[in-house]
């Protein structure tokens, strides 16, 4: 099912780049929490990687870091490779359905991975999928988006967004901070939040 999203205006440049708002928007805030919660090196798995915006931005700003760039969408890969153009330390885009049980299989391991508003897209189910897929990838992982605190949203605009993807599809919809950090605890990650602008957090784990 395809989502009205608010903020999903991305306009394609003359190079085939989508460039997606939002993802201008966050992009500095979140390559200054890699900066801070990442070693200098490694190899980074990216799921929902959308525009492929962040996969440039975020490896031209991390010289050591490696970038396998993903997403549900095979429309997004054309808009992802004319990002990586002439970033070497971009792999090709692979398809991925993090929210199918196992998707994790055959992949490798990675040295952290990244997803960056996701969860409120899909359903608890595979949001469960995605999380356990993830702490089985990478010992650190950095989880972006709007979360509930509590079971509250934090603004009326997050109220507001919240309602519309409940209202398109009951089952999605912004997750608990707690809830998530259980999924994780389950799987052996323990969880630092970190507050990001516009109300939204940044979920960093390590392995226990
Ligand atoms: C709101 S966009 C975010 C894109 C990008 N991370 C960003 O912040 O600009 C959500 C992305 O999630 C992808 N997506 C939705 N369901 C997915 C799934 N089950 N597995 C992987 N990607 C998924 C969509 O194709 C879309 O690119």
């Amino acid at each position: 099912m395809s989502l009205r999203l608010p903020d999903s205006g991305a306009e394609t440049d003359a190079e085939g780049r989508r460039h997606a708002p939002s993802a201008v928007r966050n992009a500095a805030p979140i390559l200054a929490l890699l900066h801070e919660v990442l070693p200098p090196e490694g190899r980074m798995l990216e799921l929902a990687s959308g525009t492929g915006q962040h996969a440039r931005a975020f490896s031209d700003g991390l010289p050591g870091w490696h970038w396998q760039p993903t997403d549900l969408n095979p429309d997004n890969l054309t808009s992802i490779r004319a990002w990586s153009a002439g970033q070497d330390r971009i792999a090709p885009p692979r398809v991925l359905d993090a929210g199918r049980p196992g998707w994790q299989a055959g992949l490798g391991c990675f040295d952290a991975a990244l997803v960056v508003n996701l969860l409120h897209l899909i359903t608890d189910t595979q949001a469960a999928a995605v999380l356990a897929g993830l702490a089985a990838v990478a010992p650190r992982l950095v989880i972006y988006g709007p979360f509930l605190r509590d079971g509250q949203t934090t603004s009326s605009g997050d109220e507001a967004f919240h309602a519309s993807l409940r209202a398109q599809d009951p089952a999605i919809g912004y997750k608990d901070v707690h809830w998530v950090a259980g999924q994780l605890r389950l799987h052996g990650h323990d969880l630092q939040l970190h507050e990001m602008p516009a109300n939204n957090l940044a979920l960093v784990t390590f392995t226990v």
